[in-house]
């Protein structure tokens, strides 16, 4: 089974935790633009949903989806999104694809966060995959330089202006031991819009396609 089918199994998978007659929450990326194409199929049974970026609002417009603002939406019963990598106690890395900021709001908003990912994506200790920390244009150097002290290796990503408008400093090399002080030590610098990493809200159901069928972690 290819990566992609892995994918595209839990985007499956995730169909279950849709409550027919509510707006849910749509994550951004690869394994969610399956869950988009799976949520076509079942679109006269959800009013709208409400999107966590530019790139889904448009694939669900294309799906025949009605976009709701968050806004008017309420607290949403269901987000269902990807990951970056993700531990066993369902903290995630986000933010690959730049999307951070509004996924953590729409996450935030949820009563429960269903990610969906290929196994690949589950690991021991969160970290090897680039933490994006997406940061207020003005404030790019100084929070490097706190990202160093912190003892990271922050990296500018090239060619990338968030929806927001803002930029994205991909860090490497640090030892996320303690996920949720982490997100609050770096959340709380001057100039951070959003951390990538979910461990202050974790998800709460964890898909992992396989080739041996979809496993499921619960919080
Ligand atoms: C988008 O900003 C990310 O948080 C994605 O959820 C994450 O990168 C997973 O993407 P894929 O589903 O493409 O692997």
């Amino acid at each position: 089974m290819s990566q992609d089918a892995a994918k595209q199994a839990a985007a499956e998978a995730a169909l279950q935790y849709v409550v027919p007659g509510e707006i849910l929450g749509v994550g951004t990326g690869s394994t969610v633009n399956y869950f988009i194409d799976a949520l076509a199929r079942v679109r006269s049974t959800i009013p709208g949903a409400a999107s966590s970026s530019e790139a889904s609002t448009a694939r669900l417009k294309a799906a025949g989806i009605e976009v709701v603002d968050l806004n008017d939406a309420g607290t949403l019963s269901i987000y269902v999104d990807g990951a970056d990598e993700a531990d066993r106690h369902l903290r995630l890395i986000k933010g690959g694809g730049g999307a951070l900021t509004r996924e953590k709001i729409v996450a935030a908003a949820s009563r429960k966060f269903v990610c969906i990912a290929d196994e690949s994506k589950l690991v021991d200790v969160l970290g090897k995959f680039p933490l994006p920390v997406e940061v207020i244009p003005m404030a790019r150097s100084y929070v490097a330089r706190e990202l160093v002290r912190l003892g990271g290796i922050p990296k500018l990503r090239e060619h990338c202006i968030t929806d927001n408008g803002n930029v994205i400093l991909d860090v490497t090399g640090l030892a996320i031991t303690d996920p949720v002080r982490m997100e609050t030590e770096i959340g709380l610098l001057a100039g951070v819009v959003t951390v990538g990493l979910f461990a202050r809200r974790p998800a709460d159901v964890l898909l992992l396609g396989s080739p041996s069928g979809v496993r499921e972690l619960q919080r």
